[in-house]
């Protein structure tokens, strides 16, 4: 196939066929299509976008570029979720445990922290011993016998997904809904799940800022699961404010165990709440809404759901005594309070200068390769809608030395405070499928 060719019928608008687009995937997995035609055809894609016929076309070639897991063999609705990410998002490590304490199996593949938000391995790494590296054995070993597993995306795992997302990173192609899409869908359609539960995060801490750009990335990854038959839900919820209290990896991972034990902070038990019962409900195993919030509200209060998560952590190598001391994993030793510049009401916080906060201090990382600081975050003491005095402590700071003055200039532009009110925003918009 002529690689120039397609590139130029894309960039003039034109839709390609099937055999195209796989030339295309097939071609750049086996190293036979060069980076720089890849990252042109990207861009054609960035301005032209793809229809849904070829874009169902694109993530299933994404999909099959590596193994496809085969989980038939386990019983159970296999049933994960996924969220296009934001800042002081722990939402995994409490889903995944309370969903298998409810009866699901969560077969969950997560990422890095990148830029602005953090990434479920970097908080499960702050677990002393805990390995995300598991062979596929193990990881399917671990979701039959305990309900869950929690890995690393492995190379074998949609590689071909793996290159273009680097690529994208470094050619100003990520913000194009159609690519965000088919990445995100051909990572998890190859974890062979029965269903999906999407958490599609709007606002300043996230991707999508507007509703309507959410609502299209939800309904166009909606698009492609019932395309591949497998059902998809989505929410679309908050990220205009960070979600619980903590940020940083550490930190989160003390918020989840609280929050597994009942204690957790409202927004962020709620919103985990819901989404566990839209798994279950793709699953088909709701006949009534609220009985099942019931049911996973006393999961979360009697220990079952963080029992699940003690058995995940020493199965995968980590000390499952932080299920009851918190303290065995280690927060900076300095702590130091960032205080209102002024009184007044906290009209609005921007969760993106909150987490590039924390990615100051080195809870985050910049590029692929930088190392993270597990025991350095911030911890809101108060939130959208506050009343605050002047020089009153409106968040933590846990550092270690490094980026402090340019943390505090981040939160100096994250809170805006004045005469209110606050913006009154939902913690969930909408819920699609
Ligand atoms: N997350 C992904 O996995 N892929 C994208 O393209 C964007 C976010």
């Amino acid at each position: 196939m002529h690689i120039p060719e397609l590139i130029r019928l894309k960039r003039d608008g034109h839709k390609l066929t099937a055999e195209q687009l796989r030339a295309l995937i097939d071609g750049y997995t086996a190293d036979k299509i060069p980076d720089y035609q890849m990252s042109a055809f990207l861009m054609a894609v960035f301005f032209q976008s793809m229809d849904p016929e070829e874009l169902g076309t694109w993530t299933e070639a994404m999909l099959h570029s590596g193994e496809v897991l085969d989980l038939s063999a386990i019983k159970g609705a296999k049933v994960d979720k996924h969220s296009t990410g934001g800042v002081g998002d722990k939402v995994s490590l409490i889903l995944a445990p309370l969903a298998a304490a409810a009866g699901l199996k969560v077969p969950m593949i997560s990422g890095r922290g990148l830029g602005h938000t953090g990434g479920t391995l970097d908080k499960l790494e702050s677990i002393p011993g805990f390995n995300v590296n598991q062979t596929v054995e193990t990881f399917r070993k671990h979701v039959d016998e305990i309900g869950l597993g929690l890995i690393g995306q492995t190379g074998e795992i949609a590689p071909a997904d793996k290159r273009i997302y680097a690529l994208r990173d470094v050619t100003a192609t990520v913000e194009c809904i159609p690519l965000i899409a088919s990445s995100i869908m051909s990572k998890k359609l190859a974890e062979g799940i029965d269903a999906l539960v999407l958490d599609v995060k709007v606002g300043s801490g996230a991707f999508m800022k507007e509703v309507d750009q959410a609502r299209e990335l939800a309904e166009t990854m909606i698009s492609i699961g019932k395309a591949m038959g497998t059902p998809v839900r989505a929410l679309i919820s908050d990220m205009d404010q960070p979600l619980g209290l903590a940020i940083g990896n550490t930190l989160e991972v003390i918020e989840s165990i609280e929050t597994l034990r009942g204690e957790g902070p409202e927004d962020l038990t709620e919103l985990t709440v819901e989404l566990v019962v839209d798994m279950l409900d793709a699953a088909g195993k709701v006949d009534d809404r609220a009985h099942a919030k019931k049911m996973l509200y006393a999961l979360l209060k009697d220990g079952s759901a963080l029992e699940v998560f003690r058995e995940i952590i020493i199965a995968q190598g980590g000390d499952g005594s932080v299920c009851d001391d918190p303290s065995v994993m280690k927060a900076a030793d300095t702590k130091i309070t960032f205080d209102a510049p002024q009184g007044g009401i906290i009209e609005h916080i921007n969760a993106e200068q909150v987490g590039l906060a924390a990615l100051e201090l080195g809870a985050g990382r910049r590029t692929k390769e930088d190392d993270v600081d597990h025991a350095v975050g911030l911890i809101l003491k108060k939130k959208r809608g506050a009343r605050v005095e002047k020089g009153e402590p409106i968040l933590e700071i846990y550092h270690n030395g490094t980026g402090l003055e340019k943390c505090i200039e981040r939160l100096h532009a994250a809170f805006q405070i004045g005469e209110g009110p606050a913006q009154d925003k939902p913690l969930i918009y909408e819920r699609l499928s």
